[in-house]
């Protein structure tokens, strides 16, 4: 049973903002966080500091005539645990090497616990060495993350959920696959299936199908190369029916294409929703989503959309995981459990 605060400790949560009913769970708060955010996707991190009822911290982010990255943080940040909102999507470089400099600047700062929101976690596709000469290049990102100082990382959506054991540090795995399925419990008609567009996304496909309550149906896919994938075979009933496409990045849009193709040649109705978390949209994604059959795309805000796919994809809709990280940090920095943030009334546990 957590102590009662005391008067001062009470205080200091509602200086800090923080909800009067979870008071009882909190017992001592030294300095207040801090949010910070890197150059990625700032609209994000505006949002969440919001929620929270925080200003992020003041910093500045250079780059030199060479294209060295340059950061200094402006407000002390002494003995205060800081959180730093920054996703490694494209300039995936760039904004990893940013990521670390931040760290390194708050760990030489003196500020108390690092903790990385890391909405998008890059580099994640390479988890293992696929032929040999390759690096594994999710575990470097792991090792370089502890190096700069984070003490804890927050992502959302692994590429591959195995990642979380390439960190001796906390590693906080959170979904936005709850988030999207109550989106897509107001509009989805009862003849839709959840389809996995490969083998490797079939427990993601079941926690959609379990959350709606749909039949779940698998499709098998090759990547004849690093750019190209075709489709091999269809494994459930996908006739008549629906499909909801349920992947965890839509990058170049290849995927989702052949799938589309793929299931109307199979005998699908020609109205799919494409549903995934990460919306990266690179290269000619958008030409790739421009199809009759594709009635929806539904994507979050872990990366910031580009314009050129909010004004080419007129059936896009984003939904937002400013309140799932808000709540994530509020939680984290409360010692409360995370577990509750993905509670669906009837739904199994996650
Ligand atoms: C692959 O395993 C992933 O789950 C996605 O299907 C893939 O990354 C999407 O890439 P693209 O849009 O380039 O086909």
């Amino acid at each position: 049973m957590p102590a009662m605060p005391d008067d001062e400790t009470v205080a200091n949560m509602h200086t800090y903002n923080l909800p009067s009913h979870e008071i009882t769970e909190v017992t001592e708060i030294v300095a207040p966080p801090c949010l910070i955010s890197g150059s990625a996707n700032q609209e994000l991190a505006q949002a969440v500091a919001q929620r929270l009822g925080y200003t992020l911290l003041d910093r500045r982010i250079e780059q030199f005539p060479d294209g060295e990255t340059y950061v200094r943080v402006g407000n002390s940040v002494r003995g205060r645990d800081a959180y730093i909102i920054q996703p490694t999507c494209a300039p995936v470089n760039d904004n990893l090497f940013e990521l670390l400099l931040l760290l390194d600047t708050l760990r030489r700062a003196s500020a108390g616990r690092l903790t990385a929101i890391i909405p998008y976690y890059g580099y994640a596709r390479q988890d293992r060495k696929f032929i040999g000469r390759e690096p594994i290049s999710a575990k470097l990102v792991a090792n370089l993350l502890a190096a700069a100082g984070a003490s804890r990382i927050v992502a959302i959506d692994l590429h591959s959920p195995a990642i979380q054991g390439f960190f001796d540090i906390g590693m906080d795995h959170l979904t936005a696959i709850p988030l999207l399925a109550d989106y897509l419990r107001r509009a989805v008609p009862r003849d839709s299936v959840i389809v996995s567009p490969d083998t490797g996304g079939v427990k993601r496909a079941d926690l959609y199908a379990r959350l709606l309550d749909l039949p779940i149906a698998i499709l098998h896919k090759r990547r004849a190369n690093a750019r190209e994938v075709e489709m091999a075979a269809v494994i459930g009933d996908i006739r008549g029916k629906r499909p909801i496409i349920v992947d965890d990045i839509i990058a170049t849009g290849g995927t989702i294409r052949q799938a589309v193709d793929t299931l109307v040649r199979e005998g699908a109705r020609p109205e799919v929703r494409v549903v995934a978390t990460h919306g990266l949209f690179s290269g000619d994604a958008v030409a790739q989503l421009v199809h009759p059959a594709i009635a929806e795309i539904v994507v979050t805000d872990t990366v910031p959309i580009a314009e050129r796919a909010r004004a080419g994809l007129p059936a896009l809709h984003i939904v937002s995981v400013a309140e799932l990280l808000a709540n994530a940090i509020h939680r984290l920095h409360s010692g409360l459990s995370l577990s509750a943030l993905f509670a669906r009334d009837g739904a199994p546990p996650i």
